[in-house]
């Protein structure tokens, strides 16, 4: 650990609370790989060992919960060779990864329209869950093929078969019993969300789940996203006066 990521880290515990959950909108790969005359797909490769700094600080720091935005269901429509090489990455990622995952007590969750899988990628998911499922320091959340909107209409329809097989009462239907039908129905919703490379946008990412979350816009491109970058995010959530619509008494 580097001097600055150590005292960003004694800053943090003597602020005391720490986001349980960071959900971080992983952007600007494309643009990094420009900035040196590079393809886009070096961008990414980059950008997973970003991945796995932001994992070691979520641990270090005592986050519970990190979820990443690593695939849209819009990213299908990149070109063939983009959408093969990031496939490529997520395959590498867990062979190479899930074991130290697993030694370090991460459960991986995997999300989203994963129908669309190719078959290598469908069992790196299922390889990736299976080692990983006692982990309890930290729950990651991967979404891979996900839009908001779609888990939201997804939701619905299970809502409604529920109904129609006369399990649920449309008066039933609640703010619970609408979130436990999404993807994150086994986690909080996050705290803190973050965006790099200085859009601000949400993207069509977790749009339930954000309703309260703190925002962070980053201008670092994602490969750069660091540890160090993880904890000056989390000093400015600490830093923050969260109301949740109610005044401070
Ligand atoms: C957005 O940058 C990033 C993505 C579409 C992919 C994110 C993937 C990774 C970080 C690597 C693999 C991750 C895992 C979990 C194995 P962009 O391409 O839209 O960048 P740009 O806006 O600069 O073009």
């Amino acid at each position: 650990m580097t001097d600055t990521e150590s005292d960003l880290l004694a800053r943090i515990r003597v602020h005391g609370a720490v986001p349980r959950h960071i959900a971080i909108i992983m952007d600007g790969n494309g643009r990094w790989a420009r900035e040196r005359h590079m393809p886009r797909p070096f961008g990414h490769r980059s950008g997973m060992k970003a991945v796995r700094a932001v994992v070691e600080g979520c641990l270090e720091s005592g986050v519970e919960w990190l979820s990443l935005f690593a695939f849209s269901q819009e990213n299908w429509q990149r070109p063939e060779t983009e959408v093969s090489a990031l496939m490529s990455l997520l395959e590498e990622f867990i062979a190479r990864e899930a074991a130290d995952l697993a030694r370090q007590g991460v459960c991986v969750h995997v999300h989203g329209d994963l129908d669309r899988l190719s078959p290598a990628a469908a069992a790196a998911v299922e390889r990736v869950r299976r080692e990983t499922s006692g982990g309890a320091r930290l729950g990651l959340n991967l979404f891979i093929s996900y839009g908001g909107r779609a888990e939201l209409v997804r939701a619905a329809r299970l809502l409604a078969t529920d109904v129609l097989q006369g399990d649920l009462l449309p008066e039933e239907i609640d703010e619970a019993q609408f979130r436990s039908r999404l993807f994150t129905a086994h986690c909080p919703d996050p705290d803190l969300l973050i965006r790099t490379s200085g859009e601000q946008r949400l993207s069509n990412f977790l749009l339930w789940q954000v309703a309260y979350a703190e925002l962070y816009i980053s201008s670092v491109l994602w490969p750069d996203f660091d540890r160090a970058a993880l904890y000056e995010a989390i000093c400015d959530f600490q830093r923050r006066d969260r109301r949740f619509g109610r005044v401070t008494p």
